[in-house]
C-alpha cells in the first residue's frame, strides 16, 4: 500500500504573519492525522518560522525550489544544505511554473533531485504537459521525456525515494482540473515508464500525486483512482479550511 501524500504549494502568496497563523491554525485542525503524510510547502523566507511552529506535529516542511550545490557564488540561489537546516523534509523541483518562466530543463531538475537525494531531502518532481501539448496528442511523449531526463542515472533505491507530481499545466490555477480517468490514465502511464526504466517492484511503489486546481469539492474522486496517491494544491492551500478539508479527504 502507498502510504498518500497531501502537500500544499504555497507559491509566490502570503505574509509572514499570515503564514504563521496558517500553520498555527493546521497543527491543530490536523493533528489527529496519522495514516498520510502533510507538507506545506511556503516561500523560502517563512520557512525557519514555519518550522518552529511546526516542530513535533504530523506536518512536514518542503520549499519550492532549491540550487543543487551545497554552497558557493550563485547569488538569489538556496542550496539543499541551507533547506534542511532550516527544517525542511521536501523539495518541489521542475514546476511547471519555473520550467515555463525560468527556463528549467529536464537536465537541471536532475542535478537537483540527485543533489536533494545526498541532503535527505525528499524531492516531488513535477511532470506535466500543457494544453498546446495535450490537444496535439503529444501528451505520453511530453510525459516519457521528462520522466526518462528527469529520472535519468538514478538507481531504484534513489528513485524510490522521489515522489512524482503530475500537474496538466492547463489545469494549474486555472480552475479547470482534469477528470479523475484522465489523471489515473497518466500516472499509470507513469507507472508503465518507471517499470521500464527500473523495475515493476519500484513502478508500484512510486507515489505519483496529481497536482492542477484540486480542491474540497473534486479531492475525493480524484483520491479515489486507483494510481493517484495524493495531491499537489496550490490555491486551496493557502486557506486552512479546505486545505484540512483535502487531507482528509475520503
Ligand atoms: P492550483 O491548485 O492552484 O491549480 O496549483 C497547482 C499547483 O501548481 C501546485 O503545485
Amino acid at each position: 500500500m502507498r502510504r498518500p501524500i497531501i502537500a500544499g504549494n504555497w507559491k509566490m502568496y502570503l505574509t509572514l504573519s499570515g503564514a504563521l497563523d496558517l500553520v498555527k491554525d493546521l497543527k491543530e485542525r490536523l493533528k489527529g492525522i496519522a495514516d498520510r503524510d502533510i507538507v506545506v510547502i511556503p516561500p523560502f523566507t517563512y520557512l525557519h518560522s514555519c518550522h518552529k511552529v511546526l516542530e513535533g506535529s504530523n506536518i512536514n516542511i518542503g520549499a519550492q525550489d532549491m540550487h543543487w550545490e551545497k554552497e558557493g557564488a550563485f547569488t538569489g540561489e538556496v542550496s539543499p544544505f541551507m533547506l534542511t537546516d532550516c527544517g525542511c523534509k521536501f523539495c518541489v523541483i521542475g514546476h511547471s511554473e519555473r520550467r515555463a518562466y525560468f527556463h528549467e530543463t529536464d537536465e537541471m531538475v536532475n542535478k537537483k533531485i540527485k543533489s536533494a537525494l545526498i541532503y535527505g531531502i525528499i524531492p516531488i518532481c513535477c511532470i506535466g504537459e500543457t494544453l498546446e501539448q495535450r490537444e496535439a496528442d503529444q501528451t505520453f511523449d511530453v510525459i516519457e521525456g521528462q520522466v526518462r531526463g528527469g529520472f535519468a542515472g538514478l538507481t531504484s533505491g534513489q528513485m524510490g525515494r522521489v515522489i512524482i507530481a503530475y500537474e496538466p499545466v492547463w489545469a494549474i490555477g486555472t480552475g479547470r482540473t482534469a477528470t479523475p480517468e484522465q489523471a489515473n490514465e497518466v500516472h499509470a502511464f507513469i507507472r508503465g515508464n518507471l517499470a521500464g526504466l527500473f523495475d515493476t517492484e519500484l513502478a508500484n511503489n512510486v507515489r505519483i500525486q496529481y497536482g492542477g486546481s484540486v480542491k474540497p469539492e473534486n479531492c475525493d474522486d480524484l483520491m479515489s483512482q486507483p494510481d493517484i496517491d495524493g495531491a499537489l494544491v496550490g490555491g486551496a492551500s493557502l486557506k486552512a479550511d479546505s486545505f484540512a478539508r483535502i487531507v482528509g479527504f475520503k
